[in-house]
């Protein structure tokens, strides 16, 4: 394996959240640590890195109070800088989390008129993202939760929640964007307890929106694995649903705080299955990391974890594929039966009496191992590189 196969291009299409590189280091205990980095300064550097697109939330790029004017100033550099290196925006998002007003949350505030100006802050949003080319509309409901029992009605809460998503899909419709939606899940943090905290959750809520097609999810690694979670079935889950609308890669170890490493960094056994299922699971859209780089790194160490992301990815590429083409692993998948799970139990034409007469031996069939063992060896040992 030559050194360059791990340099990434535009066909790998690895995206970036503005806000992970430009991630000035404030955190509950300590103020910014990095000066701030321009939009367009870091589209220009995350191309020369063979990155194929960015994303962003509203004030990413131009101030919570901007008017009409002072958007379109901080918007003209970054759509140059577009233009420039050939980047796209595959995604946009809005931010309803940082500002005070948002401190019980934006669609599910108790505070109606919160709720509206949310709303209508999306709604600008959805419009430049149309504009834009994006395709993908990510909601990541930070704020929307609780601390408390009393504090929030949770069933109203998801009333107005899907309040919010019929009207931002009728929207959409009514206007012929071509844009989906895509729910992030997460337990915790900021809140104490998040709504729709997990892909299961989410997945459950879309089924009783008015535009349940149009909506869809943008799991994250951490998020999952903060609630115990396997991330991998998570992705298959939702590809199973149709669902998988866009992803957010990172790394994590185990439940604790969001930790935002890096992707390839944290649980890499982890990793491992996720590049697994995301490259051979039907998932068609970005690579998209959401990753913070610590707080120890100067702007240097901030494009070297930008680097490792999309390198981290790309070495785990190329061991996912060489694990699947090993002929012992071959073997080792039929020997585990993994390819009787995908016959159906009940064949063509079979009835329930053909079922019920059928001669089994439970004690013979006990017996057998299932050969778990030897497979998950072998994926290992494709990851530790002795292989
Ligand atoms: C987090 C979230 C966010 C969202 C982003 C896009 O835990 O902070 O992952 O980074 O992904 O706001 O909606
Ligand atoms: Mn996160
Ligand atoms: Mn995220």
């Amino acid at each position: 394996m030559t050194e360059s196969s791990f340099s990434p291009t535009r066909d790998d299409h690895f995206t970036f959240g503005l806000w992970t590189v430009g991630w000035q280091g404030v955190d509950v205990f300590g103020s910014a640590i990095r000066p701030v980095l321009e939009p367009a300064e870091a589209i220009h550097r995350l191309s020369d890195l063979g990155a194929y697109g960015v994303t962003f939330h509203d004030n990413d790029v131009f101030p919570f109070d901007a008017d009409a004017a002072t958007k379109e100033k901080h918007l003209a550099p970054f759509r140059k800088a577009l233009e420039e290196t050939g980047l796209v925006v595959p995604m946009v998002t809005t931010n309803l989390f940082s500002h005070p007003v948002f401190r019980d949350g934006g669609f599910t505030n108790n505070d109606r008129d919160v709720r509206r100006f949310a709303i209508r802050k999306a709604l600008d949003q959805i419009d430049l993202a149309a504009e834009l080319g994006a395709k993908i509309f990510v909601a990541w409901g930070g704020r929307e939760g609780a601390e408390s029992g009393a504090a929030k009605d949770i069933k109203s809460a998801l009333s107005r929640y899907k309040e919010a998503f019929d009207l931002l899909g009728s929207y959409v419709l009514e206007k012929g964007y071509d844009l989906r939606f895509a729910i992030e899940p997460k337990p915790n943090e900021p809140r104490g307890d998040i709504l729709l905290p997990t892909v299961g959750h989410a997945l459950a809520f879309i089924n009783e929106l008015e535009h349940p097609e149009m909506v869809g999810l943008n799991p994250e690694v951490g998020h999952e694995e903060m609630a115990s979670l396997n991330y991998a079935h998570g992705l298959a889950q939702a590809l199973w649903h149709g669902k998988l609308f866009h992803i957010d890669l990172n790394g994590q170890h185990g439940p604790r705080y969001d930790q935002d490493l890096r992707f390839g960094a944290g649980n890499a056994r982890g990793a491992f299955w996720t590049v697994d299922i995301v490259e051979n699971g039907g998932y068609e859209g970005p690579r998209h990391f959401d990753y913070k780089p610590p707080r120890t790194e100067d702007i240097d160490g901030v494009w070297v974890s930008a680097e490792a992301c999309m390198r981290n990815y790309l070495i785990l590429k190329e061991k996912v594929r060489a694990f699947r083409a090993d002929p012992e692993v071959q073997q080792a998948f039929k020997d585990a039966r993994v390819d009787q799970l995908a016959v159906p139990t009940i064949s063509a034409g079979e009835t329930v009496a053909d079922l019920r007469a059928e001669a089994f031996d439970p004690d013979e069939a006990a017996q057998r191992g299932m050969g778990f063992e030897k497979l998950d060896q072998l994926a290992l040992e494709h990851l530790y590189g002795v292989r």
